[in-house]
Order: structure tokens, then C-alpha cells, then sequence
């Protein structure tokens, strides 16, 4: 078998497949388009709707290498030769086309032809009752029956997820050879060892299964197949491992020289480079395709694998983020054919940065916590860690639950779930925020019900703020209605709308519906669907009844605003990136009337020239006055105009296009100005960090804008008046103003403190002597402690042994400073007794050290009783 590198490998299969009538794509991407899974855990993930029937593909077969991300095993990860958490996956698919007897022969005569694999070395699974692909391999490909193995459910039945298409399976399993094997007797096709290496497997995808665990048969047959790239890899490049081949040994070898370990020398070292090389791979593919480390979803997926990466890059004792030395190499091997390595290459090293800082400056405290604790169960026995421990591992030192699991586990210890849940439950539902965002949204069920019956309405606000159309379904209090009288609220429904609802961030329009006799308010629209604007109403006069004919007006003057703040959004996104680099990637925004909010990506806050540079940008293309171009495309030609996408955009969709001739070019389905000029004025008025590598702008534009200029500007007037400034001298008034404030506190504090020694010195006078120690008492008014301590070191270098209790009052509150020099301590006096028995007589509390300590009380009455017992007190403390 010749030698061949990971990448001829990958093209090998696709251009073998495409010889072969199939249509080749470049992997999708890693987030899903599919509620169901985070991430794409099979070549066939985008494929899935084709399988099911809910969409006509263009092409009946087709060929991908797939990026995958798989976690399930991510604890097997770094333990073993063959486990890792990202891959790609070669598949072909036959969507209704060929089926079991065209896929066993090219995946035979691709193996043993094209790679050269030993046939003799290979086995054919099957399922149990599987007789036709018994036949197929026996009889069309030749293997001999007692080289086709039977397996149950488990081994020969796939499926993308409990439920979804699926189908009985075929897989190839490769004989690595004894040195492999596990040695158990019965280690045979089907261990689970490294000897019988599973390679490829072949889906036969002719069913769909529901949450209830029936299956019904899918409209068509087809072939589903997937076979690992790095698998293929160790076999041809006859390595042990995935980890020997060249897809990752160089990542491992850099990974050794950051750590400064080598690869072989230890197992715990090992270990270490596997689960560093395999996850900084994953991460850097997640942050490429749009995910970044948060507490939830993909986000979690995402940190826990970083954070997994990092104690391990820890355990050998490396204590500086380390990850991103490997980022080069990755290049190397990936970036051809990925190229979202290096257009996102910034980003990747600025977000595993921070994390890695983040993580590691909390990971030994929650190491030694966790430690003391897995003693402590060990001492007593116990076998279970507590949920509220590991919660607060979570919540305070950054531990996701899988780690403070992993590291558990190494030590034979469980983690108690469910008290972990609960009190992560008890912590959501703190900060849960009230109320639903649309105010009398009715259920989603009721809207795809209507949407059913009367079908779509048409949008026609991009061009239309006011349309005649008619009412198709009324909605009261969750339920249908055929009307709505005066005075009452409810949901409608129209033909066709003007009105926008709210989606990508902007809000829904509010206005008036008019008709014969009657009038009613809209105060919000939201997509009950996607294509269903349900408008909430609220009728002023006469009835509103389905049926009848009425005019929709949107509020103009308030849609101009929206339209402003919009567009202003995409000024502001483009002069980011002119800014602060290509790693700017919009996560987010809200556009108001009143105000527009931009998330995006970059790990630092702006410095003050940083915004002046982007509203400055801003500016200049608010007066260029350049006039949009909205068009739709599809997304390939969208792609080739430059066009700044999200994420998740899916392949060969049509998609509406905003573009500002010379600045930017974006994909949005949202309502804009004509000419930039009509935005008015942009002012950026917040920045701030929303999370990890995450930053927001908060923004005013046009009417807004304007609003805020005059604000400040009078504002400015006010206060030079206030100051008897001219507007241009307030800041070196206020200047001179704090010097002169600053320099009368300390004449204040200078003068307090002289009063108070002086009354230290009085107080002095008046000391009683208790068993030989000077007790002195005495109350001050409003006098800050540190002027207290001040007199009680007065009075400790003027009497021995000394004790004394100063109280400070001020309202009804007093505050006592005591003190105790070394003598009166050796005779047994404790002034954090003493302040907390001061303290105690008057309903208060407090203590400390015994030389010196502090308490408090809110009730100031009685304080001259309280001053009165001291000496006993300390008398009582010098006799025990
Ligand atoms: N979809 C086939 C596999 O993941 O094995």
C-alpha cells in the first residue's frame, strides 16, 4: 500500500465519488442548520431534509468531507489511539438513487483498489437479518461468507438521533493485525480494541423514527456513508493511532514544544498532547464557524473542551496560555481546504487567549478546593461529591461539571447531578427575566394553524407604508374570534401588510388600521411564523371584523428612525472592522426608534480614538450621501459581492442584499434609508463587554441623535452658568474647583486629628486603673476610625499597660475602636472581646484581633452606661 498524506486522502475519496456522478461540496459548516443537534455529527447532518422528503435536492448524489464535532466520548479523548472530539468525516450519498447494491461495491473497489488496503484484512459487517447486503457482499463484491459478520442493533443499526432517518447499516472493518489486539480470547470482529478498527460505515437510510419510537419508511431509499479521514489516515500511513498521522502529529509535536515535554516519554505527558492537540483543533474550527465560549449550548460545548485542554496544559506544569502556539501548525495542515482557519484567525487567537487567562486564573483554587474535598470524602469514606460543591466549582472557578466529573472520576468519586442541576435551576430562576417579549403573543401552534388555513401573508413595507388589504383571522385571549369590538384588544391577521414585524433585531412597527366606521391602534407586530406578521390591536371605534376590507398605516415618522438606526447598524459594523481588524463578526443587535445596539466580536474595550476613528467613518458616509442598492441573489453570488453574512446563512438560499456602493455590502432582511445622508448624525454613547470576547455598542442616530446633541449642548450651558464659566473654561473650573476640595479635606482631617489628640490627652487624665492596666473611655463626635486609631496610638505611647475604647458617634450611630498595648494583653486583655461585649450592650456586634479591633451598633442611647462598664468588663478579662 503506498504511503499517502491526509490530504491526498480526502481528495482521493471526493474526486473518486465525483467520477462517479456525484455532485462534491466543501464541507458545511459545524453549526447546523437543525434544532435537534448542536453540531454537525455526520456528513449526512445537512443533507437531512433530503433524506426525509421535505426537500427536492437538484442532484441525486453527492460527495462531501465533512467537518464534525462529536463529544459523547470527549472523556476517552487523549486515552486512546482512535477517540477525538473534532473530525471530518468522507461520505456519499445517494438520495433515492442507488442503494445497497451501489454502495458495496465502490466502497470495496475504493479501499482496495484506489488505497490499496489488503482485502484479506477486511470484513464486511452486516445486520442480523440483513439478507440482501449478505448477498451484495457475498455474491456482487465476492467476500467469502465466513468473513461477514452478524451484529445486532447496536453495532449495524444507525441513526442521527433518537429521532430522524435512519436505517440498518454495513460498516468495513479493518484488521489492524495481532500487535493491535486487546488479547482478550474472544477478541474478534466486533471488539471494541483497537485490532478490528472500524473505518467505514454504510447506512442503509430507508427509515424515519418518531419521538414515540415507531418507524415509518421514508419516501425513498437511500445511502448514507461516513468514514473517518484521520481512521483512513493511521491505516495507509500505517501508524498507531490517529494521532501518528500527518493530520496531527505535527500539532502534537509543537503542542510538546510549548510544554516542553516529548511525545513518549511519559503516559500522563502523552495524554496531555493527545487532549491538547484534538481539542485546540476543535475549538479552533468552532470559533471559525461562529461559536463562541458561553455557559449555554454550543457556547458550553465549546468551553468545556478549551477548559478540558487547559488542565491538561496545566498538569505538566506549563503556566502561561500555551494554545495558541499551535495555531500555525493547524494552518498548515488544514487551511487548505479550510480557509475560515485564517480569515478567522484573529478572532480564533484573541478568544482562546482570554479564556485561557480567565480559566487559568481560577483553575488552581479550584483544583486545591476540589482536592480537599476528594480527601475529605476519601477519609470519610463517602462516595458521592456534593451537587452544591460542584455548582459552586462551576459558578466561581469556571469548572464546566464534565471536569469536576473527569477529575472525580480519576479518583473513584461520583458527582451528584442532580443537586448540581438544582442548584443551577435555583440560579437560573434568579435571573430569569419577567414577562413574555411580546405582550399578548398567543401560542405558536394557533399562528401555524391559521397559517395553514389562510396561508401566507405578503410583506409589502420595503416599498409601502400604507396598503388596502383585509382582515384573514382575529385572535382574542389566545383563542380565534370572528370579531373585536370597541374598547377591546386582541391579534390580527391581514392579507398583506406594510407593517414590519420584528426580526434580525429590528423591531415591529406600530400604526393604525382603518376601515369603514372604525379605527384601531396597532402597538406591536412580531412573526407568529416566519411568514405570518400578526399584529397586536387595540380598537378605538366601531368593530373590527374578519372578513372586511381595511387600510393598514404604518407610523411613517416612527419607521423613519428605525430605518435610520438600521442602516447606521451596517455603517457601524463595516467601520469596526476598518477599525479594529477583520475579526469583528456581528453576534447581535437591536434596532429602536430611539436607539441601536451592536454586538460583536473583540476581546479588548475601544479606547477613546478608537470610537472617534469609527464615528468618524461613520460620518463621512452619512455625507457622502450614498443611495442603497437592495437587490435579492442567491447566496453564492451574494458570497462572491463580499457580502458580510451571519454564521448560519444556508447554502443556495435567496438573500436579500443591502448595499452601500463603495462601503459595504450585507446580507438583511431588514427596512433602510435611500441615501446614507437621510441618517442624519451617528453617535456612539455606550461601549461595554458583554461576555467573553464579546463587546457591545449602544448608538443614537438620527431624531435620537439630534436630541442628544441639544441635551448636552444645553446641559453644557447649565453648567458654565452654575460655575460662572465660559463653556469652554468649565473643565479647567471643575479642575481648580476639586484641587480646592481636595486640599480643604485635608486641612478637615489635619484639624480632627488635633482635636482628637488633644481630647486623647484629657481623656488620659481620667484613666482608671484596673488590676494595674489604665482603662480609657471616652466618645467622639463623627470622627472617622482612622483618627480613632490615630488617638488610641497616642494613648498607647503614653501610659502601660493601656487599654483603651474610643466611641464615635454620629446620629444614633456609634462605632467603637479598641485598643490594647502588649503589656495590657499579657495581663489578659483582648480588645476584640472587649469591642464585641461594648458592642453587645447596645444591640450591636463586631470584634477582631486582640490589639486592636472594631464593632458597631445602631443605637446610641445608653452608650455612656455602656462606657461606664468597661472597666469591669476588662477587669473580669485580667481575672480569668
Ligand atoms: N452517518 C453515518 C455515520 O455517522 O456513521
Amino acid at each position: 500500500m503506498k504511503y499517502r498524506s491526509g490530504k491526498e486522502l480526502r481528495e482521493l475519496f471526493l474526486s473518486f465519488f465525483e467520477s462517479r456522478g456525484h455532485r462534491r461540496f466543501p464541507s458545511f459548516s459545524l453549526v447546523p442548520d437543525d434544532p435537534t443537534i448542536l453540531f454537525t455529527i455526520a456528513g449526512m447532518v445537512p443533507f437531512k431534509p433530503y433524506f426525509l422528503g421535505q426537500k427536492k435536492p437538484e442532484m441525486s448524489r453527492a460527495v462531501t468531507s465533512q467537518k464534525c464535532v462529536r463529544t459523547n466520548d470527549i472523556d476517552n479523548v487523549g486515552r486512546t489511539a482512535r477517540h477525538h472530539t473534532f473530525f471530518e468525516m468522507l461520505g456519499n450519498f445517494s438520495f433515492g438513487d442507488y442503494f445497497k447494491a451501489g454502495a458495496a461495491p465502490f466502497a470495496w473497489e475504493f479501499l482496495t483498489e484506489v488505497i490499496g488496503l489488503d482485502p484479506d484484512r477486511l470484513y464486511p459487517t452486516i445486520y442480523k437479518d440483513d439478507d440482501e447486503a449478505f448477498e451484495i457482499w457475498n455474491k456482487t463484491v465476492g467476500v467469502p461468507e465466513n468473513r461477514i459478520y452478524r451484529l445486532g442493533e447496536e453495532d449495524n443499526f444507525w441513526s442521527v438521533g433518537p429521532v430522524g432517518p435512519c436505517g440498518p447499516c454495513s460498516e468495513l472493518i479493518y484488521d489492524q493485525g495481532p500487535a493491535f489486539s486487546c488479547g482478550r480470547p474472544d477478541c474478534d470482529v466486533g471488539c471494541d480494541c483497537d485490532r478490528y478498527l472500524e473505518i467505514w460505515n454504510l447506512v442503509f437510510m430507508q427509515f424515519n423514527r418518531y419521538e414515540d419510537g415507531t418507524m415509518e419508511p421514508l419516501p425513498k431509499k437511500n445511502i448514507d456513508t461516513g468514514m473517518g479521514l484521520e481512521r483512513l489516515a493511521s491505516v495507509v500511513q500505517q501508524v498507531e493511532g490517529v494521532f501518528g498521522t500527518d493530520l496531527f502529529r505535527p500539532l502534537i509535536d509543537r503542542a510538546a514544544a510549548s510544554l516542553g515535554i516529548r511525545y513518549g516519554a511519559t503516559s500522563e505527558g502523552d495524554m496531555a498532547l493527545r487532549v491538547i492537540s484534538d481539542h485546540f483543533r476543535a475549538v479552533a474550527f468552532m470559533i471559525a464557524d461562529g461559536v463562541l465560549p458561553s455557559n449555554e449550548g454550543r457556547g458550553y460545548v465549546l468551553r468545556r473542551i478549551l477548559r478540558r485542554a487547559v488542565r491538561y496544559g496545566r498538569m505538566t506544569g506549563i503556566d502561561r496560555p500555551f494554545l495558541s502556539d499551535l495555531m500555525p501548525t493547524l494552518n498548515e495542515i488544514m487551511a487548505d481546504p479550510y480557509r475560515e482557519l485564517v480569515e478567522n484567525e484573529s478572532l480564533i487567537l484573541q478568544v482562546v487567549e482570554q479564556e485561557e487567562r480567565r480559566f487559568g486564573r481560577t483553575l488552581e483554587q479550584g483544583t486545591s478546593l476540589l482536592e480537599a474535598e476528594i480527601d475529605s470524602l476519601r477519609r470519610k469514606k463517602a462516595e458521592t461529591l456534593d451537587g452544591g460543591l460542584a455548582f459552586e466549582l462551576y459558578d466561581t472557578y469556571g469548572f464546566p461539571f464534565e471536569l469536576t466529573e473527569e477529575i472525580c472520576r480519576e479518583a473513584g468519586i461520583s458527582v451528584d447531578r442532580e443537586g448540581f442541576e438544582k442548584a443551577m435551576e435555583r440560579q437560573r430562576e434568579r435571573a430569569r427575566t419577567a414577562g413574555k417579549r411580546h405582550e399578548g403573543a398567543s401560542d405558536k401552534s394557533l399562528y401555524e394553524k391559521i397559517l395553514e388555513e389562510t396561508g401566507s401573508s405578503d410583506f409589502v413595507g420595503y416599498t409601502e407604508e400604507e396598503t388596502e388589504t383585509a382582515v384573514v383571522a382575529l385572535i382574542s385571549d389566545g383563542a380565534r374570534t370572528r370579531y373585536l369590538d370597541e374598547g377591546t384588544e386582541g391579534e390580527a391577521i391581514l392579507v398583506k401588510t406594510p407593517f414590519y414585524a420584528e426580526k434580525g433585531g429590528q423591531v415591529g412597527d406600530i400604526g393604525k388600521i382603518t376601515w369603514e366606521g372604525g379605527e384601531a391602534l396597532v402597538t406591536d407586530t412580531w412573526p407568529g411564523t416566519e411568514d405570518l406578521p400578526v399584529h397586536r390591536v387595540k380598537v378605538l371605534s366601531g368593530r373590527l371584523e374578519t372578513g372586511a376590507g381595511v387600510r393598514a398605516v404604518v407610523d411613517g415618522r416612527r419607521r423613519r428612525r428605525i430605518k435610520a438606526h438600521h442602516t447606521a447598524t451596517h455603517l457601524l459594523h463595516e467601520a469596526l472592522i476598518r477599525v479594529l481588524g477583520d475579526h469583528v463578526r456581528q453576534a447581535g443587535s437591536l434596532v429602536t426608534p430611539d436607539f441601536l445596539r451592536f454586538d460583536f466580536t473583540h476581546v479588548k474595550p475601544l479606547s477613546p480614538e478608537e470610537i472617534e476613528a469609527v464615528e468618524g467613518i461613520i460620518f463621512e458616509t452619512v455625507t457622502d450621501n450614498i443611495p442603497l442598492q437592495v437587490f435579492f441573489t442567491d447566496m453564492n453570488e451574494a458570497k462572491k459581492l463580499g457580502a458580510k453574512a451571519l454564521f448560519d446563512e444556508k447554502y443556495g438560499a435567496v438573500v436579500r442584499v443591502i448595499k452601500i456602493p463603495g462601503y459595504s455590502v450585507e446580507l438583511c432582511g431588514g427596512t433602510h434609508v435611500d441615501a446614507t445622508g437621510d441618517i442624519g448624525l451617528v453617535k456612539i454613547v455606550k461601549e461595554e463587554g458583554i461576555g467573553s470576547g464579546l463587546r457591545r455598542i449602544t448608538a443614537f442616530a438620527h431624531a435620537a441623535a439630534f436630541s442628544l446633541f441639544q441635551e448636552q449642548t444645553s446641559l453644557v450651558t447649565r453648567l458654565a452658568e452654575k460655575m460662572g464659566a465660559g463653556e469652554t473654561e468649565i473643565e479647567e473650573k471643575l479642575q481648580s474647583l476639586l484641587e480646592e476640595r481636595k486640599a480643604l479635606k485635608t486641612e478637615n482631617e489635619r484639624l480632627a486629628l488635633g482635636a482628637a489628640l488633644a481630647k486623647a490627652d484629657e481623656l488620659l487624665e481620667e484613666a482608671v486603673e484596673v488590676g494595674g492596666v489604665h482603662v480609657v473611655t471616652g466618645v467622639f463626635e463623627k470622627t472617622p476610625q482612622e483618627v480613632l486609631r490615630q488617638a488610641g496610638d497616642h494613648i498607647r505611647q503614653r501610659k502601660s499597660p493601656v487599654v483603651s475604647c474610643l466611641a464615635s458617634v454620629s446620629g444614633n450611630e456609634v462605632t467603637f475602636t479598641v485598643m490594647a498595648d502588649e503589656r495590657a494583653r499579657e495581663a489578659g486583655v483582648h480588645a476584640g472581646m472587649l469591642a464585641r461585649e461594648a458592642a453587645r450592650m447596645l444591640g450591636g456586634g463586631g470584634g477582631g484581633r486582640p490589639d486592636i479591633a472594631s464593632a458597631g451598633a445602631k443605637n446610641a442611647e445608653g452608650l455612656e452606661e455602656a462606657l461606664r462598664r468597661i472597666p469591669e468588663i476588662v477587669s473580669e478579662q485580667i481575672r480569668r
